[in-house]
């Protein structure tokens, strides 16, 4: 027991010192990333790319902590620049409710918390229970921490983007409650056409009027596309947030517009 948790402890520092130490990686940083990113899909076999749902939840489910390191490290470097740009000055300073699409570990919504008020309630959902598993765990070891050094209040729900969104006691939210609804690495990358206008369905339902939705474009989704559905749901696009000049998959920032609800 006392060995768990001194490793848990272990962990969660090593965790947050290696997070905060690389708020702004460097361009060379990402290039050993991407190669490590690289030597597991190739050399390792490792594959978890795709869109067809029951494969994609194999794939993360059984992943491990530290290949989901690796396989996400791109992506994390991509997050503490994008992520930041595109929640400034969107989200209320005082009581606030944030959704994180397919949060993994938490590894987007530490971000989120990172930059964000203590007032702010965070939810991170994910259809993996492994990596939700791990979330949580890293809140119970004080893995989360705002940069002021307060205590944010996030919490963990497992479920499917596609579905109703609840919270971590399962209930399910509100109409028109949401602030700020994030999205990286998940739309663009494992999202069919179909499978994102059922999320954006339910993005109308909980956003409230003028909240913003933050999603990321990928190989997969388009930037094109995700506008297209978003625009049929009552949301406007006000920006794309890049992670270098010439990112070619820029978060897609929308506000919901009066009559959306
Ligand atoms: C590349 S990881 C990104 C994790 C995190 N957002 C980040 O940026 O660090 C993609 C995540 O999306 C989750 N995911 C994919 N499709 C999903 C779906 N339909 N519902 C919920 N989670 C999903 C996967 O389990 C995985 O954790």
């Amino acid at each position: 027991m006392i060995l768990k948790e001194i490793t848990a402890r272990t962990f969660a520092n090593r965790w947050k010192r290696k997070t905060y130490d690389h708020k702004l990686p460097s361009l060379s940083r990402l290039v050993v990333l991407k190669w490590r990113q690289f030597r597991v899909e190739t050399i390792g076999g490792y594959n978890f790319r795709g869109q067809e749902r029951d494969f994609v939840q194999r794939a993360y489910d059984g992943m491990g902590q530290h290949t989901f390191e690796i396989i996400n490290g791109a992506q994390d470097w991509v997050n503490w620049r994008q992520i930041p740009r595109a929640m400034r000055g969107r989200i209320p300073e005082g009581a606030a409710l944030i959704v994180d699409l397919g949060c993994g570990p938490g590894s987007s919504t530490r971000i989120i918390a990172w930059h964000g008020a203590p007032s702010w309630r965070i939810i991170g959902m994910d259809f993996s229970e492994d990596l939700i598993r791990q979330a949580r765990h890293r809140v119970e070891s004080g893995g989360f921490s705002t940069a002021s050094g307060k205590q944010p209040a996030v919490e963990f729900v497992v479920g499917s983007v596609v579905e109703p969104f609840r919270d971590a006691s399962g209930t399910e939210l509100a109409d028109l409650s949401v602030d700020y609804v994030n999205s990286s690495g998940i739309v663009g990358h494992h999202l069919s056409r179909e499978s994102f206008t059922s999320l954006a369905t339910e993005l109308r339902r909980v956003v409230k009027p003028h909240g913003f939705v933050s999603l990321d474009s990928g190989p997969h989704l388009k930037g094109g596309i995700i506008r297209s559905v978003m625009e049929r749901f009552g949301f406007v696009l006000r920006t794309k947030v890049r992670s270098v000049p010439l990112d070619p998959r820029p978060q897609l920032v929308f506000q919901k517009e009066d009559m959306g609800g």
